[in-house]
């Protein structure tokens, strides 16, 4: 069975039960800046979720395409891609558990065929942190749907990640999971979540193919285990659940069912090929690349490079095809990464003759009926992919130079306990908690994966070595840490993520001149918010004090972002000040006056002005002050602004985190 026919299988299958099918949205995320692409299905439809009307009604399918960037490291392997589509269904405060379990399950056996005896399940054990229980109703409908089979199902709990599930299959069918497994929301577990964004318990269901457990990935078998006997297939959130400003969780005004199935995965179940790279969706693409190559897609140790050039290829082309360049920023630096990195396993298979851009044809084509504008674009995204392979093509040899020059002055660690130690789940966790005791200046042993600090410091590529590659010779920080890894050697990714950080911070101040102080636009929303920019900068100066100044800042019709500097992370409590001090300035309606001054005037009367940037002799400072000429704020800025601050309506803070050491950065909204 195709892909094609399983995505049409699904949407009539929905149809039929009263949704409606609406179309995928772009991989552009439109009103959402929490993340930079569309990851899944109900990103467009949070409005919705919360309980606005969706004007096609509260049963709602489709394909979405998505692409997480998270998976990048892991593409090679048979079943991560940072591309795929995903089918969903949503009930929007209508249908829940029963019929969502019961529909997709008759998916499953009915409309595809699959044996039930091949399907896993996985739901909620609960969470007492959060106080959210258990999710008994998802066990007895899936012990009824699988008894109806024939199939008695009996539940297990897995306990928790942290004992790493070692319990194992224990002759279950229904698996109970905790909070790091099956509980989904777009920030992750509930204690990484924002104040209110929804999440919810979820059910999970994953396909068997019955290949033998490899010990390299923990001691027993489960179906969330990364050996590749199990894979998911699809998982029903059940997202009734919205978090609260004290931390807990309320319910939502509405219960919800949000669906996504990878349409690759649930394909590559149907062939019952844990293959995810032998779908009809990537024959064409592999076949191109072992013309150009004289390898073969057989040979196992060809294989991961064949994966990666499919999948970046791929998703390069539909972010291009959405309206990203490639460049040294946000979206545009996932295109660059995806397609440099796939021009490199070009290379390493020899595939030199032809270019990446050889290969768009074959990739539009296998979505001639799918995604037409593929197709149509196609001459523009390869003239997109042949400037960028061409550019990197400039400085790759020399690069590459360079980066054996650096491997030698390290030392590699020994092959075996390397490879056992990046099959671990949690080896990103561990070396992130290394590098920062080490940087904290502690000894940074991993007892746990059994490194000493002499070869973790011995083996490692340093932040600012690794940005050097890229910063010199365009190497992307995934192309760095792949040949590291080859070498049995290590890269800083924090240190990395630092270093790129500050670069694009003096990259964006010295350009900040062009974009009227960090504004998007100069409409009425953009405008008030970037009053409230003001206000909350010296909201945050007042709660924690005079060494707060702001680093960078980017507002937009829905939202601040705004950088300064604050040593450590801004705790629950000094938000909520935050807050509360910049609702009553807003409450109090001060007035926006613009004054003209000289330079060192406006400088003693303490007026902000952002780190970096230069500034006439003869300045404009906006004032937010009271009827008596009282001023809460005096910053250096051309505006524009609101008149009075009582125009800007409800203030929130909807996010804080790290920007680099020494620099946080906060995310607010006007409601
Ligand atoms: N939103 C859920 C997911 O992405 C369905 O897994």
């Amino acid at each position: 069975m195709k892909s094609n026919e399983i995505r049409e299988k699904y949407l009539n299958f929905f149809q039929k039960r009263g949704h409606s099918v609406i179309p995928s949205a772009s991989l552009v995320p439109e009103n959402d800046p929490t993340t930079l692409f569309t990851g899944s299905g109900m990103q467009p439809l949070i409005p919705y979720l919360l309980g606005q009307k969706h004007p096609m009604g509260s049963r709602l399918a489709n394909s979405q395409k998505c692409f997480r960037a998270d998976d990048i490291e892991e593409v090679g392997d048979n079943r991560h891609t940072t591309f795929f589509e995903m089918l969903g269904n949503w009930s929007l405060g209508d249908y829940f558990k029963q019929e969502q379990l019961a529909w997709f399950f008759e998916f499953l056996t009915q409309e595809l065929g699959l044996s039930p005896e091949k399907l896993y399940v996985t739901v909620f054990s609960g969470d007492e942190n959060s106080g959210i229980p258990k999710d008994e109703e998802s066990i007895a409908i899936w012990k009824r749907l699988f008894a109806e089979k024939g199939i008695e199902a009996k539940d297990v709990e897995l306990g928790t990640q942290e004992a790493g599930y070692e319990k194992g299959m224990q002759g279950g069918r229904i698996f109970a999971y905790d909070v790091k497994k099956n509980w989904w929301s777009r920030a992750g577990v509930p204690e990484a979540m924002p104040v209110g964004e929804p999440g919810g318990p979820d059910s999970e269901v994953f396909f068997d193919f019955g290949t033998p457990h490899d010990v390299k990935f923990g001691g027993t078998c489960h179906p969330n285990c990364d050996c590749g006997r199990f894979l998911e297939i699809g998982n029903s959130v059940f997202m009734e659940y919205k978090k609260k400003e004290d931390g807990s969780f309320e319910k939502l005004v509405q219960r919800n069912v949000d669906f996504g199935g990878g349409l690759e995965r649930i394909t590559a179940a149907v062939l019952g090929n844990p293959d995810v790279f032998a779908i009809d969706l990537f024959p064409h693409i592999i076949q191109e690349v072992e013309k150009l190559s004289e390898h073969s897609y057989r040979e196992p140790a060809s294989q991961k490079s064949f994966r990666v050039i499919a999948d970046h290829l791929r998703a390069a082309i539909f972010i291009i095809g959405d309206g990203i360049i490639p460049s040294n920023t946000e979206r545009g630096y996932f295109a660059r990464r995806l397609i440099r990195r796939a021009v490199r396993h070009l290379n390493l298979l020899g595939a030199t003759r032809r270019g990446l851009t050889s290969l768009v044809g074959a990739v539009a084509k296998t979505y001639e009926e799918s995604y037409p504008n593929l197709l149509q674009n196609k001459e523009n995204i390869a003239a997109v992919i042949r400037s960028e392979e061409e550019r990197f093509k400039q400085t790759l040899e020399e690069g590459l130079k360079k980066v054996s020059k650096v491997f030698k002055a390290k030392t590699p660690i020994a092959r075996e306990k390397f490879v056992a130690f990046m099959n671990r789940e949690d080896k990103n966790d561990l070396l992130r908690r290394a590098y920062r005791d080490k940087r904290g200046g502690k000894k940074y042993d991993i007892k746990e994966a059994e490194l000493t600090a002499e070869e973790i410091e011995k083996a490692t590529l340093s932040g600012k070595e690794a940005f050097d590659m890229f910063q010199s010779y365009g190497l992307p920080v995934d192309m760095v840490l792949e040949l590291a890894t080859e070498s049995s050697l290590l890269v800083d990714l924090e240190a990395y993520r630092d270093e790129f950080a500050k670069h694009q911070k003096v990259s964006r101040t010295a350009a900040a001149g062009r974009f009227k102080g960090g504004l998007a636009d100069t409409s009425y929303e953009t405008t008030k918010l970037h009053t409230a920019n003001h206000l909350l900068l010296a909201a945050l100066r007042k709660v924690l004090g005079d060494h707060v100044h702001q680093r960078g800042s980017n507002i937009t019709a829905e939202r601040i972002r705004l950088d300064f500097s604050h040593p450590q992370k801004v705790t629950p409590e000094e938000l909520q000040q935050v807050e509360d001090l910049v609702s009553q300035k807003i409450q109090e309606g001060l007035n926006m006056v613009k004054r003209e001054m000289p330079k060192e005037e406006a400088q003693k009367l303490g007026a902000e002005m952002e780190f970096g940037i230069k500034y006439g002799d003869v300045v404009s400072v906006y004032c937010a002050e009271d009827d008596k000429g009282n001023a809460f704020s005096n910053e250096f800025c051309g505006g524009p602004h609101v008149k009075n601050t009582s125009e800007l309506g409800k203030f929130k803070i909807v996010k804080e985190e790290a920007v680099s050491a020494g620099v946080r950065r906060v995310r607010a909204v006007l409601e």
